[in-house]
């Protein structure tokens, strides 16, 4: 486990749900922690989370507000702090594309201030959030997301003598999060009828927890360059729908533009550079400064086969219908009932 005492940790996009979920779990598995810093925009989201957490009890913790697309605020942000979790940005796929000049701003430009602003104070270590839809991106969202993975990923290349490590994490949907399938069937459910937008449609599913756990692991075990994909179950969205309302009417409207029918984690592309590390996947940089041979008699981790590919659709770990009933009622809704 990485040792937090005395030390410094910055979140971008502390106030969403990720960063609570992290702020949540350091100051209780970490109250020897030095700062714990939001960064974000807004001043309500932040003064909303103050409330849980009062001064006399945390005095970790600090707010700072910012934007990523401001560099020197950043650098501002950035000094005193020994490690940085990147999760700001912006996510939602129809907005992305109806303003893309905006997603590229925070998501890709974001993504190059963070990591300008960390060669210019003196942060050790820095994870990056990255998504399932930037593996093969058909969408903008996505293609900023791997854009960042990529700026994240060749930062190791160009930092010179400075022992700081850049990694990505990258995960599917986070259960019930917002705008996702769960809490919009939780709504629709009344009408007595389920839209579907393709009935082969599967998702990775991943708890906040989950989520957590995986920045973690990136946080204490980086050796730079790495993007590190979790091994989760899959689940179709017409056993979602069975879950939630056995007996609605399922009816099948088509696809979504920048949809994909299977979510893409590893691409039979990427298998040349991926290995299996037993709880995760990670895939490795092309060019790096450490050795392989050392890398894989650290983690004990195995080359996956040639032409390797993980995607919600070929998984061999599902969620039933019942199993995501249990999900629902301990991540999204502890009422829930058929
Ligand atoms: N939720 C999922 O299902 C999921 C799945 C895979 C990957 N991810 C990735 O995980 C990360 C975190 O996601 P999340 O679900 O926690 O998102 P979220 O709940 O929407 O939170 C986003 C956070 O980023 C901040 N933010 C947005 N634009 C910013 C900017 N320009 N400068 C500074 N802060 C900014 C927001 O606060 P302000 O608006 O106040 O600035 C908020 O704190 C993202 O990178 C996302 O792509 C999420």
């Amino acid at each position: 486990m990485l040792d937090l005492k005395h030390k410094s940790i910055l979140i971008t996009g502390g106030t969403g749900s990720l960063g609570k979920a992290l702020t949540k779990e350091i100051l209780s598995k970490h109250p020897e922690v030095r700062r714990v810093i939001i960064f974000s925009r807004d001043e309500q989201k932040q003064f909303q989370m103050a409330q849980d957490y009062p001064e006399r009890d945390y005095p970790q913790l600090r707010f700072f507000i910012g934007d990523v697309r401001d560099e020197q605020r950043l650098v501002r942000a950035f000094k005193g702090v020994d490690y940085v979790i990147h999760a700001a940005a912006m996510k939602h796929v129809p907005i992305a594309e109806y303003n893309p000049d905006e997603c590229i701003k925070t998501n890709v430009m974001g993504a190059q201030n963070v990591i300008h602003a960390c060669f210019q104070t003196n942060v050790q270590r820095v994870v990056a959030l990255s998504t399932d839809k930037a593996c093969a991106p058909i969408n903008l969202y996505g293609a900023t997301k791997l854009t960042s993975d990529k700026l994240f990923v060749a930062a190791n290349n160009i930092k010179g003598d400075s022992p700081i490590v850049f990694s990505v994490v990258r995960y599917g949907n986070v259960m019930g999060s917002n705008g996702s399938v769960i809490p919009f069937f939780l709504k629709k459910r009344g009408e007595g009828k389920l839209p579907i937008t393709d009935p082969n449609m599967t998702r990775f599913n991943i708890s906040l927890q989950g989520g957590v756990d995986m920045v973690m692991h990136a946080l204490a075990n980086s050796w730079g360059g790495e993007i590190f994909v979790p091994k989760i179950p899959s689940y179709k969205i017409t056993d979602v729908a069975k879950a939630i309302a056995p007996n609605c009417e399922q009816v099948t409207v088509g696809i979504r533009p920048g949809e994909k029918v299977h979510e893409e984690m590893i691409t039979p592309s990427d298998s040349f550079y991926t290995y299996d590390l037993g709880k995760y996947y990670t895939i490795l940089p092309a060019t790096h400064k450490w050795s392989i041979d050392d890398f894989k008699l650290r983690f004990n981790a195995s080359l996956v086969p040639n032409g390797f590919a993980y995607n919600s659709g070929n998984n061999s770990e599902w969620e039933s219908v019942d199993t995501l009933r249990t999900l629902i009622r301990e991540h999204v809704d502890n009422t829930f009932e058929i």
